[in-house]
């Protein structure tokens, strides 16, 4: 079924860069985190009930370092330090899917980086449909 995109380059950003300098995002481009601890993106998403759902990053990190980030839902940490492993390259882009508690209505999800080196480039998140605004299949 359906899942909700929020681009990153949408969302609110605090210490990081629209991006376009590698290939593969979707949307118009992605967040460079600045290479600084606490660099986050916060996403405002929509859902329809209260319940835990399916949330999944779509990132990108060339080093060969962990790039981790706190998950927080509404100001409250939900997951710690989640690995951001290295992919390949720069212009390859992986995905995470975590599980999140969500409000019903709108919930402020941010993803924070936890180490000096910031966050991975972030694409996207999408919100798996459970949860999500999408309109009922007729
Ligand atoms: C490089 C790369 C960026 C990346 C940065 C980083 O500069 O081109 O896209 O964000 O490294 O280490 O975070």
């Amino acid at each position: 079924s359906a899942a909700t995109d929020y681009q990153a380059e949408d969302a609110a950003i605090s210490q990081g860069t629209v991006a376009t300098n590698h290939t593969g995002y979707t949307g118009t481009g992605f967040v460079d985190y600045t290479n600084i601890k606490g660099s986050y993106v916060e996403f405002t998403v929509s859902a329809t009930a209260a319940g835990t759902s399916a949330l999944t990053l779509r990132f990108a990190n060339g080093t060969a370092v962990d790039r981790p980030m706190d998950i927080s839902v509404n100001g409250a940490v939900v997951q710690s330090a989640v690995s951001f492993p290295a992919t390949a390259d720069w212009n390859t882009w992986t995905t995470k899917t975590l599980n999140v508690p969500l409000t019903a209505g709108s919930n402020k999800v941010r993803a924070t980086a936890t180490t000096a080196d910031g966050g991975p480039n972030l694409d996207r998140v999408s919100l798996a449909a459970a949860a999500d605004t999408q309109a009922p299949t007729r």
